[in-house]
């Protein structure tokens, strides 16, 4: 077994990923299901705005505060698909980051943060998908800031498809004055409304994702 398998199935464990038992992560808790019919009608993930707080050189780790940053534990997992969105993408890199209880970031800025001390990075941090194109992150929920709306932005890239940068939303914002007054990304689809559910105090989300293929 390569060490990178080894670290995957590791980590993967540690998330309850590999039990004999059904994961803890809902299966259809999307916005739209069932989720086979949600991707074919929502086709590829749409992109949206990097924005300003993206840094190079985040860590990688599922576990994306191990700051220890206060708040209310967040769960979100689900499956790289090609844009077929049945094919799952293994060794998909998927990146994301997020703000804090409080609206900030960590650093709250941008740029190539590898020269930083480890205590100044949270909040952001990047995995590898699995053979069945899963990934999961543990964080906090974070909080809206400005106007925008609550979400989390991703940077997914894997071979034979095109990168993609995007974001994800809470589904109990839509259509509500949080979203009508965020101009960042105004026509999001129904996959990229995330249904979190309370499990045991943690609220647990599924987003998954689908590629375009490389032309
Ligand atoms: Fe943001």
């Amino acid at each position: 077994m390569k060490i990178a398998r080894r670290r995957i199935l590791r980590e993967a464990g540690a998330l309850g990923m590999l039990a004999s038992v059904p994961p803890a992560w809902p299966q259809a808790a999307t916005a739209c299901s069932p989720a086979p019919q949600c991707r074919k009608d929502c086709g590829p993930t749409a992109s949206a705005t990097e924005g300003p707080f993206y840094v190079a050189n985040a860590p990688e780790g599922v576990d994306i505060n191990p700051g220890k940053a206060p708040g209310q534990p967040m769960r979100i997992a689900g499956t790289v698909y090609s844009e077929d969105g049945v094919t799952p993408v293994r060794r998909a890199r998927v990146e994301i980051w997020h703000a804090d209880a409080q609206g900030d970031y960590h650093p709250n800025g941008n740029g190539d943060i590898s020269r930083y001390r480890r205590g100044e990075i949270n909040l952001r941090g990047w995995t590898t998908t699995d053979d069945a194109g899963r990934y999961a992150f543990t964080s906090i929920v974070p909080a809206r800031y400005a106007n925008r709306r609550r979400h989390i932005h991703w940077k997914i890239t894997a071979a034979g498809h095109a990168p993609l940068t995007t974001q994800s939303y809470w589904i109990e914002e839509r259509g509500t004055e949080a979203e009508r007054r965020d101009f960042t990304d105004r026509r999001v689809e129904a996959c990229r409304w995330v249904a979190f559910q309370e499990q045991q105090g943690t609220m647990v989300g599924v987003f998954d994702i689908v590629l375009k293929n490389h032309a």
